[in-house]
């Protein structure tokens, strides 16, 4: 029997389903709850131009019949669908968990609508480390020592190389500590998300789905 999250996270996924329109263009995120679009996106039979954040869910998508493109072939998405780790209050996120925030982030900024599916365990007062990183392989220890409180995975690197870390040190003030990310060149991308990128957030509590607009 699916446990209460997988439920939750089945119904976020299948709820934002619904919200992808025929002939368009869409971003698929990564992670578990992403793993229930899917099969609710192929089972709608739309026609459609659908982009993969991760070798994962490429082929996950495929196997399920979606079409799955090169990023290199589309300029803009209509709408992206992807989980997180952390959904705050103002709409911040804390994604990568997956380690695929890289890639998520490119999809997410280049598509008109960002639907962030949940389960109840992701809604959180504040923003609270551990935040993902991708680093640079190239000056790795400099980048480091510049970052203070960080912890590498043990993971292979990600899908264009980079090495999969999480900064466990305060966060404070969101955006001021993604600033801060930004300005040390050897961090590929951080798992920060503004708030500025999120359309929709469909959290999933019981039987319950709530949908907020930002
Ligand atoms: C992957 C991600 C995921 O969306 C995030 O970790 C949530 O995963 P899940 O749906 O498995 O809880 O950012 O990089």
């Amino acid at each position: 029997m699916p446990s209460r999250a997988e439920d939750e996270k089945r119904r976020a996924a299948e709820a934002a389903a619904e919200l992808v329109q025929d002939r368009t263009t869409v971003g698929l995120g990564t992670g578990s709850t992403v793993a229930h679009l899917l099969p609710a996106l192929a089972e709608r039979k739309l026609t459609l131009r659908c982009v993969a954040t991760s070798p994962r869910t490429e082929t996950r998508a495929r196997e399920l019949g979606i079409v799955v493109e090169p990023f290199e072939a589309l300029e803009r998405l209509d709408i992206a669908i992807d989980g997180a780790d952390q959904v705050a209050p103002d709409g911040w996120l804390v994604k990568g968990g997956g380690g695929a925030h890289t890639r998520e982030k490119i999809v997410a900024a280049a598509a008109e609508r960002f639907v962030v599916i949940a389960d109840s365990s992701k809604p959180v007062d504040a923003i609270d480390s551990p935040v993902p990183l991708e680093l640079h392989p190239f000056g790795m220890r400099a980048t480091l020592q510049a970052l203070g409180d960080v912890r590498l995975r043990d993971w292979p690197p990600s899908p264009d190389g980079g090495v999969i870390a999480d900064y466990e040190g305060e966060v404070g003030d969101p955006a001021a500590l993604a600033e801060r990310f930004a300005a040390i060149p050897g961090i590929v991308e951080h798992g920060l998300f503004p708030a500025a990128l999120v359309s929709d957030v469909v959290i999933a509590r019981g039987d319950e789905v709530e949908r907020l607009a930002f």
